[in-house]
């Protein structure tokens, strides 16, 4: 069984961007956002830590303003967009659900497992 969720094209992911793909086979139709910060793609689940409810509908709108954090469109908690971790907002301290991400001959892969942070 493979553990590859999605593989895009590179050039699809600008810095500072952020693209949402189905996670696969989930019954409760979970997403996945990828994101671009600092040249470095990292995959979230699409589920914010305080209650559950996705970050966002749309991935225009996951970065808060000064694109340095991601931010949840329900309760404005501020995320890490290098750790996950919530830096502002009713969830503080908690992590974003990340996934492995690997970026290879302008193919991004996302793939089950824990990521490595930073
Ligand atoms: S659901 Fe994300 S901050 Fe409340």
């Amino acid at each position: 069984m493979s553990n590859v969720i999605a593989i895009v094209k590179s050039e699809e992911l600008v810095e500072l961007g952020a693209l949402m793909v189905d996670l696969p086979q989930n019954a409760d139709g979970l997403k996945v956002l990828i994101t671009r910060f600092e040249g470095k793609v990292r995959a979230w689940i699409n589920s914010c830590p305080h209650d559950g409810r996705p970050l966002c509908r749309d991935p225009a709108f996951l970065w808060e303003k000064r694109k340095k954090l991601l931010q949840c469109m329900n309760h404005q908690a501020l995320f890490n967009a290098k750790t996950g971790i919530c830096e502002e907002g009713p969830c503080k301290g908690k992590s974003l659900y990340g996934l492995i991400t690997k970026e290879k001959n302008n193919q991004i892969i996302v793939s089950k497992g824990e990521p490595k942070n930073g």
